[in-house]
């Protein structure tokens, strides 16, 4: 019976090691290829040396994976510990809440987080981070607005990308894919951020980032209508990101009802019905498979639900809360409302 436990024992090990070893090369390659799509964004006209250097980080985490050393594996970490006042803490606590790369963070990991924030003040029309430098740290917005802007070829105006306010957070990019800055902000007031060095993101938050951004991101890639968005903007939709589980005839929507989540279906089939009342009838109106999306109008009308959606099979959902769908996909908005009109009205 030992004998027999052993062989068990030794054969799911093996099993394991090699699941997660698949595990670490899949992300490895999404982190590769993120990486290169960014330096594609940055740059036009990567130059060979930048190529190599890609190439030679490359070979490394070969070597590395030959040597079986995991990826995931930390050097002793020491957090620092910065000195706050209680309101201080509570005012990052309030923050860290409304910011989807912190607030599934556990309380232990929170409060590492939160005794490394240095507080740091800007001053209107200061630089805060500089596209093409290497990055340190990320920055959480305490008050005041920053702009961020982007060089898209060499020689070229800036372009205005989007404001940053209160409760949000930028300068992820360098520090997850170990690239340079991918954008200017510069404070368009007075400023007070929040300072999270590198270090301490990537003992904390890097790996559980990559990992969510990786899956969710091939997820999002089938949406048809977020290829409308800046690649770039599909990283912070997948931090706020929540996954639903569904049964077979469960009602995932119901017609009439508030409505606060924004539904992308990621796995199973279902169908959208809706009563209509001139007629007295409930017709089923569209089909959805993986790659669909619903629950849109509420949130964007501020109205009822429209219509019913029900599973057909078990599913699998990836939701947004109305915030994030306000915060994220508000570009789209126009193009949610256009497609809307197909949606049949009796
Ligand atoms: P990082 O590249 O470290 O520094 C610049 C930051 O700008 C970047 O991280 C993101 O946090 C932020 N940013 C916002 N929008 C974009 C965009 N479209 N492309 C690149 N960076 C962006
Ligand atoms: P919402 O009203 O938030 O919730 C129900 C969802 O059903 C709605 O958003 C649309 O995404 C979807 N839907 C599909 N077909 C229709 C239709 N014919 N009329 C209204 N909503 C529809």
């Amino acid at each position: 019976m030992i004998q027999w436990l052993h062989n068990r024992y030794d054969l799911y090990s093996g099993d394991k090691e090699e699941r997660e070893e698949l595990d670490n090369l899949r992300t490895e390659v999404q982190v590769l290829e993120n990486k290169y799509n960014l330096k594609k964004g940055i740059e036009s006209d990567i130059s060979t040396v930048e190529e190599i250097r890609i190439e030679e980080l490359h070979q490394k985490q070969i070597e590395e994976r030959k040597t079986h050393r995991p990826n995931n594996v930390k050097k002793e970490y020491s957090p620092k510990v910065i000195p706050k006042t209680e309101e201080q803490i509570n005012l990052i606590k309030e923050k860290c809440i409304q910011n989807y790369l912190f607030n599934s963070l556990g309380d232990k990991e929170l409060k590492t987080v939160i005794d490394s924030f240095e507080e740091k003040k800007f001053s209107s029309g200061q630089n805060v981070i500089t596209q093409g430098e290497e990055g340190d740290a990320l920055y959480l917005v305490d008050n005041g607005e920053l702009d961020c802007e982007k060089i898209n070829n060499k020689g070229e105006e800036p372009i205005y990308l989007k404001t940053y306010k209160t409760g949000d957070s930028f300068g992820e990019l360098a520090l997850l894919y170990n690239v340079q800055r991918a954008a200017t902000i510069k404070a368009n007031t007075d400023v007070l951020c929040w300072r999270l060095d590198k270090e301490c993101f990537n003992n904390v938050i890097r790996d559980a980032a990559i990992q969510r951004r990786v899956l969710y991101e091939n997820i999002l890639k089938k949406v048809e209508i977020l290829q409308n968005l800046d690649p770039y903007e599909l990283g912070p939709i997948c931090d706020a990101i929540k996954t639903q589980n569904f049964m077979k005839g469960d009602f995932i929507i119901k017609q009439g009802e508030i409505g606060d989540t924004f539904y992308i279906l990621d796995e199973g089939n279902a169908h959208a019905e809706r009563y209509f009342e001139s007629s007295n009838t409930t017709k089923k109106v569209k089909d959805y498979e993986s790659g669909g999306y619903f629950g849109e109008l509420a949130l964007i009308n501020d109205e009822s639900r429209a219509a019913s959606i029900i599973a057909d099979t078990d599913c699998k959902c990836l939701s947004l809360d109305k915030i994030a769908f306000q915060k994220f996909l508000e570009p789209l908005v126009d193009i949610f409302l256009e497609k809307s009109k197909d949606y049949i009205t009796e």
